[in-house]
């Protein structure tokens, strides 16, 4: 079932209540993370914590002690009571005298964590792949609100994912200012080309997908080139092969592109159209490693 966990009181979400006054609320001032478990644990808690920390050093936010996190988020699972869970650790700048300062609300932090079923994508969505549209809005710019950080303001995102589902397409990928290939709305991308597994380096501005490092290291133990370097979107068009990864899709296919920019909608075959073996490959052997270092331990 669905349990939320504010400051500690477990209760079912409609009694999940934020005080409006929650910087979270005003100003998306807050930071957070997805995780999801394999055997009833959170698979790779350490990277998403890390990435965490990573963030709130970066906004200067102070969030409560490493133990109390995981603390917290287990008893939220214990009280879900799910086979396999969904769930999202978010700590806000907490209430601080009215106003945008964030000095105003110093030391100050909420933890709450949501846990619900989780709800992976079907046999069938990684059979039939998905079609992703190149959005007209572009990634932040990490000069702005640099896209490595996972704070609570997702509007670029959903600008995207509005234009892409308004395309009729499942989601989003994102180009920077330059025109290249950056990430989809809440997941990393990676295409194949000649053999060789492509993805856009982490400099061009998008996060540090937690399932995207362990994609690139599995590829490289299985004597996969691995590159770093950007693209535009003519080169996945073109690739043998795209897919995008998260903690929720693994390592999902996509078969075809809608390019938004171009003089009314152009819809583009990945290859022939239909998931390619890489993709499948590879998330046999990241399923294959959940095992080896997850669920054997
Ligand atoms: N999203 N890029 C963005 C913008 C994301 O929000 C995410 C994750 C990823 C993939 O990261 P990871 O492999 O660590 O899940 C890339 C989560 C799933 C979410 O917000 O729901």
């Amino acid at each position: 079932m669905i349990v939320c966990n504010v400051e500690g009181k477990l209760v079912p979400p409609e009694q999940a209540v934020v005080p409006v006054l929650d910087r979270g609320f005003l100003y998306g001032d807050s930071v957070y993370e997805v995780v999801r478990t394999y055997g009833g644990r959170p698979f790779e808690l350490e990277r998403h914590l890390e990435r965490m920390d990573k963030t709130a050093r970066r906004i200067d936010l102070a969030l409560p002690p490493r133990e109390t996190i995981v603390h917290e988020l287990q008893r939220t699972l214990d009280a879900g009571g799910n086979a396999e869970s969904y769930a999202r650790i978010i700590v806000t700048r907490g209430i601080g005298e009215f106003g945008l300062s964030p000095l105003l609300a110093r030391g100050q932090n909420r933890l709450i964590v949501i846990v619900r079923p989780l709800v992976a994508p079907s046999e069938e969505t990684y059979e039939r792949g998905l079609q992703m549209a190149i959005a007209r809005t572009r990634r932040n710019p990490p000069q702005a609100l640099d896209p490595a950080l996972k704070t609570g303001n997702y509007l670029n995102n959903i600008l995207a994912l509005r234009e892409a589902h308004e395309a009729g397409a499942d989601d989003a990928i994102l180009l920077d200012l330059q025109g290249r290939v950056t990430e989809g709305t809440t997941s990393n991308v990676f295409f194949v080309q000649r053999g060789v597994l492509v993805t856009p380096p982490l400099a061009l501005g998008m996060l540090e997908g937690v399932t995207r490092a362990v994609f690139i290291g599995i590829a490289r133990e299985d004597g996969l080139l691995v590159r770093e370097e950007p693209h535009g979107p003519e080169a996945l068009a073109a690739a043998d092969e795209v897919f995008m990864t998260s903690t929720l899709r693994e390592a999902m296919p996509v078969t075809s592109l809608v390019f938004l920019e171009s003089k009314g909608e152009q819809v583009r075959k990945v290859a022939d159209g239909v998931p390619g073996p890489m993709a499948k490959r590879l998330r046999a052997a990241f399923r294959a490693y959940v095992e080896r270092t997850h669920l054997r331990r």
